[in-house]
């Protein structure tokens, strides 16, 4: 195939080298974004008396004709074409002939692929959105059904305090919330229009850049033409919402791998997301989970990857970009993937709620309680802490639960206690108490869940 650049050329590419430079393999996926923009563009060519609008009117319908074409996988791709922008445009060529010749007026494939790219997120960037709108709603219907579960809270890992199971889902519904917040920001880096920056310096004809902008559903028209085709930000910041959001979703991972062990017991994932043992005939394994986990690692790469791919590069485009296209398609379909897996996973998966009732009454959960109980009654908090403290040894080393202590050890421990204390030694009675905004309480989790249930409507 003849190369655009063919006038300059004495030498034909090397193979070696056209498949080294090809991006076919992986930017076909622009297709659509490309065909999008070059619609726009030819209307605008037209618009602009740069082209007639019968040539206009046959890029168009050719331009749609390759669409079917591609949609319906008959599209011939061959790395000699190198990228999705050059197979377009050739096979345009040879429907419509010189028309065809016509679309690139004006244009480079710096703005082209620069404008590919914004339309491609902004539309992925959407639909993870909405993935993660359903994902929050997902806890909050769990949620909504364990507004009575106990569970241990933990710091450390270490049992530390009783809270309700429904407080804890709600943790992530939050983190969730600045996850949605963060992509609809990143968004409004994706809506400003390369398109018409040509190569670098903008073009010598009449262009209507703002027309092209409003075609495409662009809020704004990029000021700088060098800027335009040399940014790569919005597609940094959305690896970046990216990483941010796989943590979230790694940790939920963690504690759903961590809480169907035997030793934990708190939750059985379904048989539908977990895998059984070719030779351990007992074995159920969270393989969904785990490889959420470990795909996190990924797509924290990903943004590695780009972050020093743009690090040492002049103004303005330069080869190495075309490689930013795998890392962002890479942590896109990640990212959806585990979204979509995980909004079915969950609803399904089991959780033991008397397992979980017992854990919260163990390990002295309660004994903050007491603390804030001496305080209620006088004692300066750093002085109840230490007689707390001295209540749990002295448990610890009879191994027994701080409910088995008479009203009498305890008043040897401090004055202040009376029988009033056994009631703040029960974990509903624990977890009732801590009102406090945004805590623990039946009151506070379920005004988070009004509030989320208006948000989310
Ligand atoms: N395939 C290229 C990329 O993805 C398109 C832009 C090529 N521009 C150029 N001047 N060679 O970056």
């Amino acid at each position: 195939m003849k190369k655009p650049w063919s006038g300059r050329f004495a030498y034909k590419t090397s193979s070696a080298a056209e498949s080294f430079t090809e991006s076919i393999s992986f930017d076909r996926k622009l297709w659509k974004h490309d065909i999008a923009g070059s619609i726009a563009h030819a209307k605008m060519l037209a618009r602009q008396r740069i082209i007639t609008a019968k040539e206009s009117q046959d890029i168009i319908d050719g331009l749609t004709e390759i669409a079917e074409v591609i949609r319906s996988e008959k599209f011939i791709f061959s790395p000699d074409l190198e990228d999705i922008h050059m197979h377009i445009e050739s096979s345009l060529t040879q429907q419509i002939g010189d028309p065809g010749r016509k679309l690139h007026t004006a244009r480079s494939r710096n703005d082209q692929v620069a404008l590919d790219l914004r339309l491609y997120l902004r539309e992925q960037i959407q639909h993870i959105s909405s993935l993660i709108r359903k994902l929050q709603k997902t806890f909050i219907v769990i949620a909504e059904r364990h507004q009575d579960t106990l569970m241990p809270g933990y710091t450390h890992l270490q049992r530390a305090q009783p809270v309700l199971l429904s407080h804890h889902l709600l943790a992530y519904v939050e983190m969730f919330q600045r996850d949605h917040e963060r992509l609809r920001n990143c968004l409004l880096r994706t809506e400003s229009c390369p398109l018409g920056a040509c190569a670098l310096a903008g073009t010598s004809l009449p262009i209507d850049r703002v027309y092209t902008a409003k075609l495409l559903g662009f809020s704004r028209v990029a000021g700088n033409s060098i800027d335009a085709v040399s940014d790569r930000d919005f597609a940094l910041e959305f690896l970046s919402c990216a990483a941010i959001t796989m943590m979230h979703l790694s940790r939920l991972a963690e504690e759903l791998i961590l809480w169907s062990t035997e030793e934990f017991g708190f939750l059985e994932i379904s048989d539908r997301f977990t895998t059984g043992s070719s030779i351990m005939p007992q074995k159920k394994n969270p393989d969904v989970a785990e490889l959420m986990r470990g795909k996190t690692g990924r797509v924290y790469g990903n943004l590695m990857a780009l972050l020093t791919l743009m690090k040492g590069l002049p103004l303005s485009y330069n080869r190495d970009m075309q490689e930013d296209k795998l890392p962002v398609f890479d942590s896109v379909e990640t990212l959806t993937a585990c979204l979509a897996v995980l909004v079915e996973m969950l609803p399904e998966a089991k959780f033991n709620t008397r397992r979980l009732r017992e854990a919260a009454a163990g390990g002295y959960a309660t004994a903050t309680d007491i603390a804030e109980y001496l305080v209620r009654k006088g004692v300066p908090f750093r002085s109840a802490h230490e007689i707390t403290g001295k209540i749990v040894l002295s448990c610890i080393s009879r191994n027994i639960p701080l409910t088995s202590l008479s009203l009498r050890e305890l008043r040897n421990f401090s004055s202040a206690i009376d029988k009033d204390v056994r009631a703040i030694l029960d974990p509903e009675v624990s977890v009732k108490t801590r009102s406090s905004f945004g805590g623990t309480a039946p009151s506070e989790v379920k005004r988070q869940i009004r509030h989320y249930r208006k948000l989310l409507k």
